[in-house]
């Protein structure tokens, strides 16, 4: 049987500032899904969030980029922003709808997407991921230790359903690139390329032998649309497991480091991505409330919940960080938090210019009165008695 998973994304507004999504707007969502559900237009139906975003994961027969799905995940977006967010004057309501108008497909408006078309396996144990104060790229580490480093995935060793590797497909969101290069023979042009994650993202992973589709991230930029710093382009992403594909353990220990991201306060800053543990799972009305986002907005967070696929219906979520293995690695993120935090305004710390040139720094840089060197040498005191 053909399914499509489809996961669109957006941050409506949040509870108190961008620390969390508020849990009326994912019930409200969630009951718009149970209607669509109903009318048949999906099989199945998910709500969570991580930090101050809502993702909708969602089950149908009518594949990727379906006018009809994007454009029920667009309503209810829009309609939460009006009765919920705009009500309750969350902060930024509507931060991530950009666009007025739907026009078939919400790529490019806003809201991030990340859509599988599939052939149900037998088995299908699926993990999506979520991450909120950071952008698309921060997955590239993770997703190059699950589908091709050895010392993560034993599977790429182990098993001679995966032992022949893996397709990569890397987008470059500046210039609107693909590469697609096969791992492992060419992992040092894969690392040539998503060393700069701010530009090139791993999008799509497929087994090399029979280019089966193994995960996809969200690659909109929301700056790139905007033109301005609108919120970072928290990322979400679905990532497929086992039977010739990594182990879910083996997709987990890939956020077993808490590796340096770009996002943070203000999406300004680098900070270490921790895997975090979910606040509450409520069954019963399909939805479960992710971590908050709290020291300096944050640190950057990412959740993972597993779930088994049946017909197209979503046995899960578990909540697969949340597992004390993990809080050792929240430690360290703890510590490297507070170590690069100590460099406030500073470089690394504070990200580079031009992954700055969208925020709110070009005003106030734009604002200081300035000397060309030669004239200032040649009077110095003068200059010195007229600055303030
Ligand atoms: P404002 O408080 O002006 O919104 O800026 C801070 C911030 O949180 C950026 O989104
Ligand atoms: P979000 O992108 O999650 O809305 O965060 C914006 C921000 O400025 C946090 O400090
Ligand atoms: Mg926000
Ligand atoms: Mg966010």
């Amino acid at each position: 049987m053909k399914v499509t998973i489809s996961i669109i994304k957006a941050d409506i507004g949040g509870c108190p500032g961008h620390a969390w999504a508020h849990p009326k707007a994912l019930e409200f969502a969630a009951e718009r899904l149970a209607e669509a559900q109903k009318k048949g237009l999906i099989i199945d139906y998910y709500v969570y969030s991580c930090g101050d975003d809502i993702s909708l994961l969602m089950t149908h027969t009518k594949g990727e980029n379906n006018p009809e799905i994007h454009g029920l995940a667009w309503n209810i977006f829009k309609e939460a922003t009006e009765n919920i967010a705009k009500k309750l004057k969350l902060y930024g309501a509507g931060q991530d709808l950009l666009k007025e108008t739907f026009s078939g497909n919400v790529r490019g408006m806003g809201p991030q997407v990340a859509e599988m078309e599939i052939e149900e396996r037998p088995s299908e144990p699926i993990v999506v991921i979520a991450a909120d104060k950071t952008e698309p790229g921060a997955f590239n580490l993770p997703l190059f230790k699950m589908f091709a480093d050895p010392f993560t995935t034993a599977g790429l060793v182990i098993d001679p359903e995966m032992h022949a590797g893996f397709k990569f497909e890397i987008i470059d969101v500046y210039e609107g690139r693909v590469y697609i290069l096969d791992a492992p023979e060419r992992i040092y042009d894969i690392m040539a390329l998503i060393g700069t994650p701010g530009r090139y993202i791993i999008r799509r992973i497929y087994r090399k032998e029979d280019l089966l589709p193994a995960s996809v991230i969200s690659v909109e930029r929301l700056n790139l649309i905007a033109g301005k710093y609108v919120g970072k382009d928290d990322p979400v992403g679905i990532i497929r497991a086992q039977h010739g594909l990594p182990a879910v353990g083996e997709i987990l220990e890939a956020f077993a480091y808490p590796h340096m991201v770009s996002g943070w306060m203000r999406g300004s800053h680098s900070g270490p991505l921790m895997p975090a543990k979910m606040t509450a799972i409520i069954p019963e009305k399909k939805i479960a409330l992710g971590p908050k986002m709290t020291r300096f907005d944050g640190p950057p967070k990412v959740i993972a919940l597993g779930f088994q696929l049946h017909d197209g219906y979503l046995e899960g979520p578990v909540d697969l960080f949340d597992d004390p293995a993990f809080d050792y690695v929240r430690l360290i993120a703890s510590f490297v938090a507070d170590y690069i935090r100590k460099m406030g305004p500073i470089m690394p710390h504070r990200l580079p210019p031009e992954e700055m040139e969208y925020t709110t720094l070009p005003k106030v840089l734009a604002s200081l009165k300035y000397i060309p060197v030669e004239e200032y040498e040649k009077d110095r005191y003068k200059y010195l008695k007229e600055s303030s």
